[in-house]
């Protein structure tokens, strides 16, 4: 190690690989903070595995097909977070059978799965975003990341600018604990790689960064103080301190609206919110950056100002995009069709 960069170098690399992580299925009703997740799930999930049912799973899905991420729920599919009946092994289940969902619990359900799509920005995303984010920000403040996933975003943000805090908070409670894993891990790496230096290396040295001079070396000393995770949802994570709330939104189309509604809400005046995919139209937060997709990042980022007085009155959603349903019914038939042949 010849330098302080050297070591934030390999306390980043810590973050690698988090896209890639094993996605753990939920076997508890309960263990989730989204009431009845895995009754609602297992039941649509058992028509999806039953051919018998195809017909009776689409006619429910198709009057919720503008909420669907991708043709079908990623949940019920092989990849998704539902386990199949036999890997639940828990004979005191109750199973549902989907006729007893209501329509406004099933659209409520195909929201919340949408929600929990895993992906992360890659390192190189992340740093041309907080290049195009940190010069709009004064040393200091603090950092929330709603939907922290791993924690990539929540550490690599210690790591790129002096925030006097970085939290995240997440909904999924494996997502949570890999977090705090890797975060112990970081830190353990950062330990080890401080002790490895070479040249003798002070406080209030700076490590120097294109978009800032302000980072010093007590920040990175300081990293475990500056760090937190939460589980929970996001709609209850206090951000009346924030200066930038970052959202990797691409999967929460759906309830955009409601994210606007609560930053506008009880953001401070001046945080910074930022969005990927969607935009956040809200009379309490003004666009002062929009960088288009394949700029910073392989989708559109935009970036708001909290603006204006409240409290505001919650708008309605904007209608989204309406599938050609014909065309989603062909899709999702060829799905089902491949899955149940792979059984
Ligand atoms: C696309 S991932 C992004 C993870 C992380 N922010 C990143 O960029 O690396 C979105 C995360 O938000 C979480 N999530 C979805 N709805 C949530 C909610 N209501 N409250 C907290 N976390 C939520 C999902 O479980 C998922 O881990």
């Amino acid at each position: 190690m010849n330098s302080v960069l050297d070591v934030r170098a390999a306390m980043l690399q810590c973050l690698e690989g988090g896209q890639y992580h094993a996605r753990e299925k939920i076997k508890q009703n309960g263990a989730q903070p989204y009431t009845d997740f895995l009754s609602i799930g297992l039941a649509l999930k058992n028509c999806f595995t039953n051919p018998a049912k195809h017909d009776e799973l689409i006619a429910r899905l198709k009057p919720h097909a503008d909420v669907i991420i991708g043709v079908l729920p990623p949940g019920i599919q092989s990849q998704g977070l539902l386990p199949t009946t036999e890997e639940l092994a828990d004979p005191n289940f109750k199973l549902l059978q989907l006729k007893d969902v209501s329509d406004e619990q099933l659209r409520k359900w195909i929201v919340d799965d949408g929600s929990l799509v895993y992906g992360e920005l890659t390192s190189e995303e992340l740093h041309n975003y907080f290049a195009a984010v940190c010069p709009l920000l004064t040393p200091g403040g603090h950092f929330v990341d709603l939907g922290s996933g791993l924690g990539k975003v929540v550490m690599t943000a210690g790591l790129n600018f002096p925030f006097e805090t970085c939290k995240g908070i997440e909904i999924v409670p494996y997502r949570h604990r890999m977090a705090q894993e890797r975060y112990l891990h970081l830190l353990k790496v950062g330990q080890e790689s401080f002790n490895q230096l070479q040249a003798p290396t002070k406080p209030e040295d700076v490590v120097s960064l294109p978009w800032t001079t302000e980072l010093l070396v007590q920040h990175l000393l300081n990293f475990p103080k500056r760090t937190s995770f939460m589980m929970g949802d996001m709609f209850t994570c206090d951000v009346s301190q924030a200066s930038l709330v970052f959202l990797y939104s691409t999967c929460f189309g759906s309830f955009i609206h409601k994210i606007a509604h609560k930053m506008a809400n009880e953001a401070p005046e001046g945080c910074l919110v930022s969005s990927t995919t969607h935009v956040m139209n809200h009379p309490g937060l003004e666009l002062v950056k929009h960088l288009p997709a394949k700029t910073v990042a392989w989708t559109d980022v935009f970036v708001y100002k909290r603006v204006g007085t409240g409290p505001w009155p919650e708008l309605a959603q904007i209608a989204s995009y309406l599938p050609n349903l014909d065309e989603w019914e062909v899709k999702a038939r060829e799905l089902m069709v491949a899955a149940t042949a792979s059984v």
